[in-house]
């Protein structure tokens, strides 16, 4: 394609800026080799979504003129940053990325107090740490942080843009990447765009998606399903202020953004640049399988949501080349997969995505104690492009809703319906010899779906061992728990661990007494870190030590272990016992097999004639570096990382 400003048109409207006018010529050459190199990239994504507009041209040129700025504002320090991160592309996928999550106030009270616990994350091995919303929130219920009121301040109750900026730079220092949300799907309606929506400016009022009857309204809620049936039904919201119905997927305060206003999409990239200049080195984008709405669907995952991020991607990598953006999409596994880039945009779209079926999947494994739906599932799951990562983990904030597939349950003879109610079931405590201490979570009338809430310790059954169960029992937890991390720290990408489980924390029913969290069972497993467990941490002999010191020294082992690379070839493989699972990790730094007893059983494995390890007399586990034979007994939940030797 010719650049029309190659032959002589006008120079680009951010020549002018004076921000670009006080950058060296070779700061300039440098955005400029970048921004001719990723044009084409830009414009594919923003003519799908806006070519059709009468303004196109000048939205181009602002958009232009936003990551021009933003470049210019850009610190020495995190330029070389971006200059690292391009020469090592690979920065993310490496086998020491190792995640943490939590809630700033939860886990140290400010952001000023956070960098006294970075000692503790090193300790585990963190490299990523995600601290949970923190731009400032409207007051009242706000969904834990995800009704934003201000994108460019943070929560007083947290510190300032300032304390943000001194966090990511202590976190640099240590080779932590600091991980941001932007909740880009919706405002609160509190947020000044709302406000002004509210007081009747039109501009503003095509910021949202508003009705002045239920015309549309009721056209649209045919084909939607609704996310929090139970405390916020429906998808629209009537505002008296501004008689209008506004467009509300989640609650009734939290308001839809208009996509088809490329005003809106501008504001979102200048606000997700700013972020990216404070030293935020992950934006992760909230929300986005909701971005852009189509009548007659069910207005998620729609082709012009991955143009916003493809486009945004191409645009922040102009300017901001060390940041990379994470998709949170918790879709079912067809839908999944795209947000990592598909077609014209592989490696094109987010870097990371949360691999939630993995996630259902294994929690599924552990409820049947057989491994058959995991392995399926896993096998028909596409590979993902090679400068991407999943996100792998067991437990986060929100609630496990059971994304497992008709398809998939009856490519193992199993009925859908059915297998997700069991699992409801299982997990709430409800099944009979279950352990588990789950919650239900929006149970929905009309679909008889029901969604899970609690800790990773209560569900696998610590809560319960520990209030009435034998000491076997307790160690059966011990070992679940151990699994799933083990599990999500071997199948490659950067694994999750979420604040408080690697020391076991149990529900936290205290969220009843608070008024703003009381109808939200999510709170149950969003405790406060307890520090006084967390110092129990090196004790073997604690069920804290027995945990902590698993996880710490795996993701210690990992490090080492070119295989759990994310760009490795993973393939899932069937070892002939249902309730064991098998996955092949290949790379070219060698080969890796890892095996998991997912039952509360003893069982057999036999390799002989498999072929897809080095070749060997023996299998070294490097777990335990213990040396066995190619036909081995797996005690309960046990896993190995095995490699062929001599
Ligand atoms: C995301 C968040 C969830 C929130 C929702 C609406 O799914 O993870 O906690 O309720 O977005 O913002």
């Amino acid at each position: 394609m010719i650049d029309q400003r190659s032959s002589g048109t006008p120079s680009p409207a951010y020549t002018a800026d004076p921000a670009w006018q006080a950058l060296t010529e070779a700061e300039r050459g440098i955005f400029t080799t970048r921004r001719d190199a990723l044009w084409a990239d830009v414009e594919r994504p923003l003519r799908a979504l806006y070519g059709e507009h009468a303004a196109y041209p000048q939205v181009l040129e602002e958009l232009e003129v936003i990551i021009a700025r933003a470049y210019a504002a850009r610190t020495l320090e995190l330029r070389l940053l971006d200059e690292r991160r391009l020469s090592t592309p690979d920065w993310f996928q490496r086998p020491d990325m190792v995640g943490y999550v939590c809630y700033t106030d939860r886990f140290a009270g400010t952001l000023r107090e956070l960098p006294g616990r970075l000692d503790y994350l090193e300790d585990l091995g963190v490299t990523y740490l995600h601290l949970m919303p923190l731009l400032r929130p409207r007051s009242g219920p706000n969904d834990g942080g995800y009704a934003v009121e201000d994108y460019r301040s943070v929560d007083p109750r947290l510190g300032t843009m300032e304390d943000l900026r001194d966090v990511a730079t202590q976190l640099r220092g240590r080779g932590m990447s600091l991980v941001v949300d932007l909740v880009c799907n919706h405002t609160a309606r509190e947020h000044v765009w709302a406000r002004k929506a509210i007081s009747g400016d039109r501009d503003y009022q095509d910021y949202y998606l508003m009705y002045p009857d239920r015309t549309m309204p009721d056209q649209w809620e045919r084909t939607l399903p609704e996310i929090f049936p139970d405390f916020a039904p429906g998808n629209f919201t009537w505002v008296d202020e501004c008689s209008r119905w506004v467009w509300t997927t989640f609650n009734d305060y939290q308001w839809d953004l208009n996509y088809t206003n490329p005003r809106v999409f501008a504001e979102m990239l200048d606000v997700i640049l700013a972020l990216a200049n404070q030293g935020v080195e992950v934006v992760r984008l909230d929300a986005v399988a909701f971005m852009w709405k189509r009548m007659g669907t069910n207005c998620q995952n729609q082709p012009e949501a991955h143009s916003i991020l493809q486009a945004f991607r191409a645009l922040t990598r102009i300017a901001a080349p060390g940041l990379i953006l994470l998709a949170e999409a918790i879709v079912s596994p067809e839908d999944l997969v795209p947000y990592l880039g598909t077609g014209d945009a592989t490696n094109k779209e987010c870097e990371l995505a949360y691999h939630n079926v993995l996630m259902v999947s294994l929690w599924s494994a552990l409820a049947e104690g057989n491994a058959r739906l995991l392995t399926r599932t896993l096998e028909r799951m596409p590979r993902i492009p090679s400068g991407t990562a999943w996100l792998t983990y067991a437990r986060l904030h929100d609630d496990i809703g059971w994304a497992v597939t008709d398809e998939n349950a009856a490519s193992v003879g199993l009925d859908g319906f059915l297998h997700r109610s069991f699992l409801s079931d299982f997990y709430s405590g409800a099944f009979w010899g279950s352990n588990a201490k789950g919650l239900v979570f929006q149970e929905n009338p009309l679909t008889r779906d029901r969604r899970i809430s609690g800790s990773l310790a209560s569900l696998a059954g610590l809560e319960a061992a520990l209030a009435g169960g034998s000491e076997w029992d307790v160690h059966l937890a011990v070992q679940r728990i151990l699994l799933l991390h083990n599990l999500v720290l071997a199948f490659g990408g950067v694994p999750l661990i979420y604040m408080g489980d690697e020391i076991g924390m149990l529900n936290d029913y205290s969220f009843t007494q608070q008024p703003d969290h009381a109808d939200d069972n999510r709170w149950v497993h969003r405790p406060r870190m307890d520090w006084a467990a967390a110092e129990l941490r090196h004790d073997p002999g604690t069920v804290e030590g027995r945990i902590f010191g698993g996880i710490r020294e795996l993701a210690h082992l990992r490090t080492q272990i070119g295989a759990f690379h994310a760009r490795a070839a993973s393939v899932p493989v069937w070892l002939g016992n249902d309730a064991v699972f098998g996955l092949v990790r290949t790379s070219p730094r060698g080969r890796i097999l890892v095996v998991a007893n997912v039952s509360d059983q003893p069982k057999w494995v036999s390799l002989q004639g498999f072929d897809r390890l080095d070749p060997g007399a023996w299998l070294d586990d490097l777990i335990t570096g213990e040396r066995t034979g190619w036909t081995f007994e797996l005690p309960p939940y046990a896993v190995r990382w095995l490699v062929g030797t001599d």
